[in-house]
């Protein structure tokens, strides 16, 4: 039987990269996921997980698909806060609403989810995961928006954690290093540099020397939703490939 029969989880940003990879983690251990992604992929779609078109940055759009989630289910035991997007760009060429996606996407679009799932999740003394960065402890160049959203999340994350104890709700954080995912990739297409310089520049930074698999996120993330991490709260687990160790 697998760690997470009978349970339900809700994974934001599951089409793709370590969204996708946790919601087939989670389908191999028994659970019943749902998705809310604003792009609904095949990939998405053949691995049997029921899924619903929502932009966590829509208020309206998030209070409905959980409504329908509930209205299937009847409960929710576990959040994946993972939805992310990047951008990258010297802070003077950016525009007010690249600033904004960026924080809307990242920060806001977490806190109007979480918002929404609580009162379930207090039911159910239910688990949060919320997907940081590396890049929430040491900074960036051209990344600032990404950067700041990220921090923004850690401290989110603790917060919250005090605030719900008394639930029994638990809320921890992960910090990815850099992962194989088309998110990763588009900073690097058509001979682009990303922030950290070549893709070879960024692999180098990680004394493993390679970029982690989408898989090596998604094994954490149900460590921390799963019993084996029932005193942990308020924490943030780092699985960096040792980036930060330097
Ligand atoms: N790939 C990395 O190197 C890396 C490193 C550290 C942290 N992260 C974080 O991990 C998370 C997942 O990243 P990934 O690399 O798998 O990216 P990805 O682009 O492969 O997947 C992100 C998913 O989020 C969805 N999404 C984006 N904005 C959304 C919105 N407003 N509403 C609903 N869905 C939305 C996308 O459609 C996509 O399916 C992100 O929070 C990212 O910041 C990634």
């Amino acid at each position: 039987m697998g760690r997470f029969e009978n349970k339900v989880i809700l994974i934001t940003g599951g089409g793709s990269g370590i969204g996708l990879a946790t919601v087939k983690q989670f389908i191999k251990e028994g659970a019943n996921v749902s998705v809310f992604d604003y792009r609904i992929t095949d990939d998405l779609i053949s691995t049997g997980c029921d899924y619903y078109q929502v932009d966590i940055r829509n208020s309206k759009l998030i209070k409905e698909s959980v409504a329908a989630v509930i209205n299937k289910w009847a409960k929710i035991d576990v959040l994946v806060n993972n939805a992310g997007i990047e951008f990258v760009c010297p802070l003077e060429d950016m525009e007010e609403e690249d600033w904004d996606r960026v924080l809307d996407t990242n920060l806001k679009g977490m806190f109007l989810t979480t918002k929404e799932v609580l009162p379930y999740l207090k039911q159910t003394h239910g688990v949060i995961v919320n997907t940081a960065s590396q890049l929430a402890l040491v900074g960036s160049g051209l990344f600032t928006a990404y950067t700041a959203s990220k921090a923004a999340i850690l401290n989110f994350t603790k917060s919250l954690s005090i605030e719900i104890a008394k639930d029994q709700v638990r809320v921890n954080a992960i910090c990815p290093g850099a992962i194989n995912t088309p998110l990763l990739n588009r900073q690097f297409e058509n001979g682009k540099i990303g922030p950290q310089g070549s893709l070879n520049d960024l692999i180098n930074m990680h004394p493993m020397g390679r970029l982690g698999e989408p898989e090596e996120i998604a094994s954490p993330i149900l460590f921390l939703c799963s019993n084996e991490a029932s005193f942990m709260t308020g924490a943030y687990l780092v699985v960096d490939g040792g980036y930060t160790s330097w």
